[in-house]
């Protein structure tokens, strides 16, 4: 068995209402993410996925309290750093792409300027060379013609571009160990989802990185994830090598999953 790059363990939180009653949404979640490969994270809207990634980078929404859990990284608990030393692992050692990319990125400055500006918060160098690395970064993630595509608006990219240009200031521009990416192709169309997947398939092959997808599509892990961690109403059911799981679903929710991503398949049109 390989050290697991990122351990959760016992992770248990709640929502505070305005009134001050708690929510329960996490419970006792735990899991492991393996060096080198994807991890999927797999389980309906609502079953915390989400909150469970904002909960490794340490950006949970205000009113969620946690009670419980350890994050293990580079063998340090990330739940028990100050504030300042999570900063400093949050882009540089574990970066994160996020469902819609164009909010994520500044409206008022080009693509190319924030790829560049980001590579010098955490690399240094001059304004120029950055730029530089942006385009190559561009480039990399099969953006065409990316010199113009750099001195371009965010409005000015379609959503899969800026999904993919999202990716490379995660995962290149940031050179983190460990990216997450939360639904990173839901709402994109299913040849840009499938061609957004390969794309990070390639970069988790080719650069050793360490990738967390999560997503409520079991269809889109078969081909690029090496393991499956499954999620109902805040707890993990099931996590097992992707295999394991398409053959031997041992929880009967992940049983209906399957049948249901299986379902969506079959619903696609005959060609005639
Ligand atoms: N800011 C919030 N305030 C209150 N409840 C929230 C908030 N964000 C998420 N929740 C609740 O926490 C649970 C887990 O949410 P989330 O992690 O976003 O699920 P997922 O990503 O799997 O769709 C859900 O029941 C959701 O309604
Ligand atoms: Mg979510």
């Amino acid at each position: 068995m390989t050290v697991p790059l990122l351990e959760v363990e016992g992770l248990s939180g709640a929502f505070r209402s305005p009134g001050g009653e708690m929510t329960p949404v996490l419970f006792d979640v735990g899991f492991a993410l393996q060096p080198g490969v994807i991890t999927a994270i797999v389980g309906e809207t609502g079953s915390g996925k989400s909150l469970t990634a904002l909960s490794i980078l340490g950006i949970q929404p205000p009113n969620f309290q946690r009670s419980s859990g350890r994050i293990l990284f580079e063998g340090r608990d990330l739940l028990a750093l100050p504030a300042e030393e999570i900063r400093a692992i949050r882009g540089r050692r574990i970066s994160m792409v996020f469902q819609d990319a164009r909010a994520a990125l500044n409206p008022v400055f080009t693509v190319g300027r924030q790829l560049a500006d980001v590579h010098r918060l955490h690399h240094g160098g001059s304004a120029a060379a950055a730029m530089c690395r942006a385009i190559e970064a561009l480039r990399s993630v099969a953006i065409p013609e990316p010199e113009r595509r750099a001195r371009q608006y965010p409005h000015e990219f379609s959503g899969g571009m800026a999904q993919r240009a999202m990716i490379a200031m995660a995962a290149l521009v940031c050179a983190p160990r460990l990216v997450i990416l939360d639904e990173p192709t839901t709402g994109l169309d299913v040849t840009i989802q499938a061609a957004i997947m390969e794309l990070i398939a390639e970069l988790v092959a080719e650069r050793g990185l360490t990738a967390c997808l999560i997503t409520h599509d079991l269809g889109v892990v078969a081909e690029t994830c090496a393991n499956v961690v499954v999620m109902q109403s805040g707890r993990v059911v099931e996590a097992a090598s992707t295999e394991a799981i398409f053959t031997r679903p041992r929880h009967a929710y992940t049983q209906r999953l399957l049948a249901a991503s299986l379902l969506e398949d079959s619903a696609e049109p005959v060609p005639a």
